[in-house]
């Protein structure tokens, strides 16, 4: 069950000590922050997958560190008892580490108590920055989508020995430079588990099989809301989509049959003004009524 989790406590948190996997799932606004603590989430994450999945983007290299703060402030505002995480965008830790720190306390002040970036050895010098300032910092390996442009798609990474071993340092170099916890994507299950093994810190795996010290998955993912692309490594728990498009279409059958509103859902004036107003409406005199010339 979630507890009120700081990120030492996270950082110590491996399954191999005899701990249940650690739960996180990302949400993008108020409603979405308080169901997902509601259901006992141990981190919200407040993903840079906002760009996909909620303002309609094809990358998540669209999105701004403006539209991250804003969106962590809203999950902020429903005071979920989980541990929120914003994502880093992309750019938004790449030019300097001064700029770096800076943005990274912004989404601190939004309600953030940590942020999470993407990129292994190429990242260190900002992670520890970052660190510096007092700001925790989780890591993002494996396939990282802020460089799809990069990688030339979405793929499983890892697949290959040397591979597999280069994610394993870069695991390592994260953990080094401070970080309190690491993001696995779309690993091989073997590479997931050989990574897992080798850090003091928890992994937290999305396609990284079943041997990590948690799981992330994305809300809308989960919850049937967006079907556009499904990854192999989704499960998806409900169907909210056709759930939302079945009502919203029965709504707007009652409003054309006049079935909705009813009596029942609609404001009534007393017996007694109802009759005033009536009179009123029926003897006003045409000349001095104020909406006759329109
Ligand atoms: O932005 C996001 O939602 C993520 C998860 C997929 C881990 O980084």
């Amino acid at each position: 069950m979630a507890k009120n989790w700081t990120a030492p406590q996270i950082a110590k948190h491996k399954v191999s000590n005899g701990n249940e996997p650690l739960v996180m799932l990302t949400a993008y606004d108020a409603p979405g922050g308080r169901m997902v603590s509601k259901a006992g989430a141990d981190i919200i994450l407040v993903g840079d997958t906002l760009a996909m999945v909620v303002l309609g983007y094809e990358d998540t290299m669209q999105v701004t560190i403006d539209d991250m703060v804003h969106h962590t402030a809203a999950v902020a505002r429903a005071e979920p008892d989980a541990f929120i995480v914003a994502d880093l965008p992309w750019m938004s830790y790449h030019v300097s580490q001064e700029e770096t720190v800076k943005n990274a306390a912004r989404l601190i002040r939004a309600g953030a108590k940590a942020v999470k970036l993407e990129g292994g050895q190429d990242r260190v010098s900002m992670i520890e920055a970052i660190v510096n300032a007092e700001i925790p910092v989780m890591g993002h390996l494996g396939l990282t989508p802020q460089s799809v442009l990069a990688l030339g798609g979405y793929k499983v990474q890892g697949k290959s020995t040397n591979a597999a071993v280069e994610i394993s340092y870069e695991a390592k170099a994260l953990a080094h430079a401070g970080c309190f916890a690491v993001v696995l994507e779309c690993v091989p299950s073997l590479v997931g588990k050989l990574i897992t093994d080798s850090l003091p810190i928890p992994t937290i795996g999305i396609g990284a099989g079943p041997d990590c010290d948690g799981q992330v998955l994305v809300f809308h993912d989960l919850l049937g809301i967006n079907h556009d692309l499904k990854p192999k490594f989704v499960r998806t728990y409900a169907n909210l989509q056709e759930i939302t498009v079945s009502a919203l279409e029965t709504y707007a059958a009652d409003v054309r049959s006049k079935n909705f509103p009813s009596e029942d859902e609609s404001y009534q004036l007393s017996d007694e003004d109802a009759e005033a107003l009536g009179l009123y409406g029926a003897t006003i005199p045409k000349d001095e009524d104020p909406l006759a010339s329109w």
